[in-house]
């Protein structure tokens, strides 16, 4: 075989080898690379034709015609394979992209209001709904609407019965964290009067209070709802009436409710409310402390003094006031066994609790 034979010979091997090797090409990047093995400036083709110089001039128009040829081929047989290739690549993105319509959508998580919240809100309406008007007061007092207008004058030993946190305002004048709601009582009925508002006054008043004091029912930070109404021949009676109506309303059912004789230096007389222990059912628990009753609330018929001291007469009128411990209520409600789960935020239980 002379020379032009075993030119054919070697285009004839390159044409099958590249066609062959072109079916084989994984993706369009790779087909590309073949392009360039074979028919780029320093390909396999371009080999090839280096032999051509060799050939006599006369044989050189038929081998050029055979180049011309298998780049045609080469040409043909890459195009088909492009268009295979952006076919399958163009299904493989289609498939990796796919959505599935029919999964069910991720949940996200659905914030809402504190139980806390949810029972102070709670109890606020069910007074509003009987004709107490809302009212707020400032969580940093003064040693007057805390203690010395609620008839608790400096040295009197009552003041031992709130473990009161004392802070300084910026004039370095004696503050505290109110200890209790009942200074709104007298914030609330001079406003009123101010107002030239008619007697009677029927409050609610929510809010935080605070107490150095830490146990199972005992927090250091915890919520009160104030309830009063001043007014002409306002009795005990009237007093009972609301509690029996508003505990029944909150549990939604009848609960046992027991008035035991206290001590309030702004009421006379007082009564500290107890509710029948849901952990136990009476019979005395760790919770009740083997009481088998748990204290909600203070209460008690408005001192004379307290009404003098915001420019009532006391001899025409009179009034009652109490003072609920929200936590204890919603503890109650819900079973909660220890008043601090409320501050210690774990989601668990704040989700058991649908919040
Ligand atoms: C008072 O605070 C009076 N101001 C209530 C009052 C108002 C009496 C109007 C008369 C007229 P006492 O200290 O008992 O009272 O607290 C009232 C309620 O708050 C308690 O019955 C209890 O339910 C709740 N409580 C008291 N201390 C704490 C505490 N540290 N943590 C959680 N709840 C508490
Ligand atoms: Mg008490």
């Amino acid at each position: 075989m002379g020379e032009l034979g075993a030119l054919k010979a070697e285009l004839h091997t390159l044409q099958e080898k590249a066609l062959a090797e072109f079916t084989k090409a994984e993706n369009l990047n790779a087909l590309q690379a073949l392009r360039v093995s074979y028919l780029g400036k320093k390909g396999a083709l371009t080999d090839v034709l280096k032999g051509v110089g060799k050939l006599p001039a006369a044989e050189r128009p038929v081998i050029g015609k055979e180049v011309n040829a298998v780049k045609t081929a080469l040409a043909e047989g890459l195009s088909a394979c492009e268009g295979s290739l952006a076919v399958l690549e163009k299904q493989r993105r289609i498939q990796s992209e796919r959505l599935d319509v029919s999964l069910s959508g991720r949940q996200s998580a659905c914030g809402s209001l504190h139980p806390v919240q949810q029972g102070l809100d709670e109890i606020t309406a069910i007074f509003s709904q009987m004709g107490f008007e809302i009212a707020q007061g400032p969580e940093v007092e003064d040693e007057f609407h805390n203690f010395d207008a609620l008839n608790i004058p400096p040295e009197h030993p009552a003041r031992a019965m709130h473990d009161t946190f004392f802070v300084k305002d910026t004039d370095d004048a004696a503050m505290l964290l109110r200890t209790h709601t009942s200074p709104v009582q007298i914030r609330t009925m001079k406003r009123l009067l101010e107002e030239e508002h008619a007697l009677p006054l029927a409050v609610v008043a929510p809010g935080r209070v605070y107490r150095c004091d830490y146990d199972v029912t005992h927090s250091p930070m915890f919520h009160q709802v104030e309830v009063f109404k001043v007014g002409e021949d306002i009795s005990l009676a009237h007093l009972k009436g609301v509690l029996q109506h508003f505990l029944s309303t909150y549990f939604e059912k009848d609960v046992s409710l027991r008035l035991r004789p206290h001590y309030f230096p702004f009421t006379e007389p007082s009564a500290e409310v107890d509710v029948g222990c849901v952990f136990c059912a009476g019979k005395g628990c760790r919770i009740c402390k083997g009481s088998g009753w748990l204290e909600v609330l203070g209460s008690g018929m408005v001192h004379p003094n307290v009404l003098k001291s915001v420019g009532i007469d006391s001899t025409v009128y009179s009034g009652f006031a109490f003072g609920l411990g929200v936590e204890r209520l919603v503890m109650l409600k819900h079973s909660i066994p220890d008043l601090r789960l409320f501050f210690e935020n774990d989601v668990r239980f704040l989700r058991r609790m649908g919040a």
